[in-house]
């Protein structure tokens, strides 16, 4: 809810509120934190001058030698800025067509101010979400001169609190080994959290928290590209932190007349680092996502990549896929290499026409694995080019390269410039064409290098990363107005583009390609920092693990992958009976919760970054039901005295208790108070009796647990 008194506007939530004070020329916060009722007294917040303040943002150019977020050159080559406020408003809020967008809510807090002399209009929009506690800022800027002017640096969002002590929270990693939880103390000191591979990144997701003992404000971008973010603690008591584009490699030209839109930013408050991130899930679950798919059931899947890699026939296809369905599995997704003359990661990529010899006829092989009840998926990476492949044969100009330079490749392979509108259009009509050719209800976009070789004729340089995401971007919007029913998942050599950009597009993303349970839990983890468990892709694979070589129970993967959205991605051929049918019997027991396990309420248990034990625990929307998993991570000898709190259940309420055995059975154990289960240390019991240590290889040891709502246990007589 948004109000306006005098010059006082406040931003409230259901548990947050925001005060914002327009003064004569500059706007400040005054206040972001816990939900106050009535702002009498306010003057006691104001600071003594203005430019003490908490300010929105800061433009390089006057007194504050902080991390500034805005820095515009002028033509003669000045980059001062000093932006007066000209109107404060509550209004119609406006999004730009180019950038994906939160959506839900109507009006926001329009602030305008001018510089005079560079005569530019700068425009924030604040919006605030009530039902998941989130304040979203649209920034842009508007050239009302005569003359361009060049954009060096133009942050999204600026938060600024009172405190020094804070610490940036990041979530870092690389591939397979993505969003990795780190605190960095800021002492006084700056700390950046950013990308330069033209993705969001598995190096450095744009999700950050400033946080301290008894507050977290966390940040994050609508944003798919290059990013950054900068906190700095400095003597005058302050904290500042910004989020955008990255700076680097980034100048944009504004001429005469034109706008320049800041990707998103969003911020989040709450009283601990979890209470930021359940509110984060809440949003993207209900302002980002969106579609046929927001918010409804996803499919159980096998995949064949693990399975098969290039190495497959129509034959070993279709087997894979009966087994699919025997087991209860709901789509199949034919990966890499039915497409070309895909046999390896050496070619073929752009050429986006059936492998016939290898498939056997793609069309006639999505059909008779519908047939079997399963609906068919495909995977795609269009925004690529193999140099050994017809598009690059006949259109070489398509590859993003510098001329008279040996182009970087990697996996092989080049990337198309999807900065030019002419090869967006090849992109959306090659990826057109194999959905209707195939009727795939599901698509994995894949995108499988980073970006180098950044050049586009009639692109300025700084203008490149930039622009290619606004090409990526396009094509998206183009693809999801025309197939609104097919099912999107985003992959980027598993996470590194996992990121609230591809989101609006693509309700799903693969987490990681690391599928080994021991590294998944940190990696969901790390991920459900932010994102919601019906965001990310989890599969069951086999054993030894593809990526680290470990070995755990069939059980032990199941229970892991159920905290993201269920699939299976082996040969499924190769499976004894026994498995198979411990397989059906785990997808009907999805099947059976999968809405609890999917949309319920996310909590995190444990310490999956250094802890002996993490987990997860989802909660339905009235707390009559709930699915937790606790995972031990460390084996030693004759210990049994693990113990776990369940975070997320109702207090006031008894639930029925009911613990999983190893064979996927559910044996009820007792009622208990739910108080006693979220505050009291829940022993887990022999925990290492029931996995067989000799058999796996450095295993976990999983516990699952159902609670359900029941009547208070009768009093006994005495
Ligand atoms: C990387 C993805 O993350 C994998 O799941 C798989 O699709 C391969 N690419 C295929 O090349």
């Amino acid at each position: 809810m948004l109000k306006n008194k005098g010059n006082f506007f406040v931003l409230e939530t259901a548990h947050t509120s925001m005060l914002i004070r327009a003064g004569e020329t500059r706007a400040e916060y005054l206040y972001y934190g816990d939900k106050i009722g009535d702002f009498t007294g306010t003057e006691l917040l104001e600071a003594e001058e203005e430019a003490c303040g908490l300010s929105l943002f800061s433009p390089w150019g006057g007194t504050d030698f902080r991390e500034p977020s805005i820095l515009v050159r002028s033509a003669e080559g000045g980059a001062a800025c000093d932006f007066r406020l000209k109107s404060a408003r509550i209004a119609k809020r406006e999004c730009a067509e180019e950038l994906p967008c939160s959506y839900g809510e109507e009006k926001c807090v329009r602030l305008e101010y001018f510089d005079g002399v560079q005569k530019l209009k700068l425009i924030l929009q604040l919006t605030a979400y009530a039902d998941c506690d989130a304040v979203c800022v649209n920034a842009s800027l508007v050239n009302a001169g005569k003359k361009p002017v060049y954009l060096e640096r133009f942050a999204s969002v600026q938060a600024e609190v009172w405190g020094k002590d804070f610490s940036l929270i990041t979530y870092d990693g690389g591939w397979a080994s993505e969003r990795q939880r780190h605190a960095h103390k800021l002492d006084l000191g700056k700390c950046e959290n950013a990308s330069f591979t033209g993705t969001s990144s598995n190096r450095h997701n744009p999700f950050v928290m400033l946080a301290r003992e008894g507050e977290a404000y966390g940040v994050n971008l609508v944003y798919s590209g290059n990013h950054r973010e900068a906190a700095e603690a400095d003597d005058s008591g302050r904290t500042r932190l910004i989020a955008g584009i990255n700076p680097f490699s980034f100048s944009w030209e504004l001429n005469a007349g034109e706008t320049f839109h800041a990707p998103e930013g969003v911020l989040v408050y709450g009283k601990s680092e979890e209470e930021v991130s359940l509110r984060m899930r809440r949003f993207v679950s209900r302002h980002i996502v969106r579609g046929k798919w927001k918010e409804k059931e996803r499919p159980v899947l096998v995949n064949n990549w693990e399975g098969t890699y290039f190495d497959f026939t129509r034959e070993r296809i279709l087997d894979i896929a009966k087994k699919a369905a025997e087991a209860g599995a709901e789509l199949f997704v034919l990966d890499d290499g039915w497409f070309g003359k895909r046999d390896s990661d050496r070619c073929s990529l752009g050429d986006w026409v059936d492998y016939a010899q290898k498939t056997g006829g793609i069309e006639s092989l999505a059909d008779e694995i519908r047939a079997m009840g399963l609906k068919f998926g495909i995977w795609v990476e269009p925004e690529m080019i193999s140099e050994d492949s017809d598009l690059y044969r006949k259109h070489p100009e398509y590859a993003m390269k510098i001329p008279k330079r040996e182009p970087v490749r990697m996996r092989y392979q080049l990337m198309l410039n999807l900065a030019d509108p002419q090869v967006q259009g090849y992109v959306f009509r090659a990826v057109s064409r194999v959905i209707t050719a195939t009727k795939a209800e599901y698509v994995k976009w894949d995108h499988n290098r980073m970006m180098t070789d950044c050049f586009d004729k009639n692109t300025r340089g700084g203008e490149y990363y930039h622009r290619y995401i606004l090409g990526l971007y396009s094509v998206f919007r183009k693809l999801v107005e025309r197939f609104p029913k097919v099912l999107f998942e985003g992959c980027a050599s598993g996470g590194d583009r996992f990121d609230l950009g591809i989101l609006s597009y693509m309700p799903q993303i693969w987490t990681s390609d690391n599928t080994d349970a021991r590294d998944r839990i940190r990696i969901q983890a790390g991920t459900a920092a932010a994102y919601p468990q019906s965001t990310m892709g989890a599969h069951v694979s086999a054993v030894p693990n593809h990526q680290t070589g470990n070995r755990n129970s069939l059980e032990a993967r199941f229970l892991v992958a159920c905290g993201g959205l269920l699939g299976y991605e082996s040969d499924l051929t190769k499976a004894t009976e026994e498995e198979l049918s411990a397989i059906k019997k785990q997808i009907a027991f999805y099947k059976e919760h999968r809405m609890l396990l999917q949309f319920g309420e996310y909590h995190a248990l444990g310490d999956a970054f250094g802890g002996e034990w993490a987990g997860y625990l989802t909660v339905s929307e009235d707390k009559s039901s709930a699915f937790a998993v606790v995972i031990v991570s460390e084996y030693r000898l004759g210990r049994s005295n693990v113990r776990a709190k369940f975070a997320g259940l109702d207090e006031k309420a008894y639930y029925r208790v009911s613990l999983r055995s190893p064979s996927g059975d559910w044996k009820e154990v007792c009622t208990a108070y739910g108080e006693l289960l979220v505050k009291g240390s829940v022993s887990l019991g022999g925990i290492f009796g029931d996995t067989n240590v000799a058999e796996n290889s450095n295993p976990v040891f999983p516990r699952a647990y159902l609670f359900e709502k029941c009547a208070a246990p009768k009093k006994k007589q005495s």
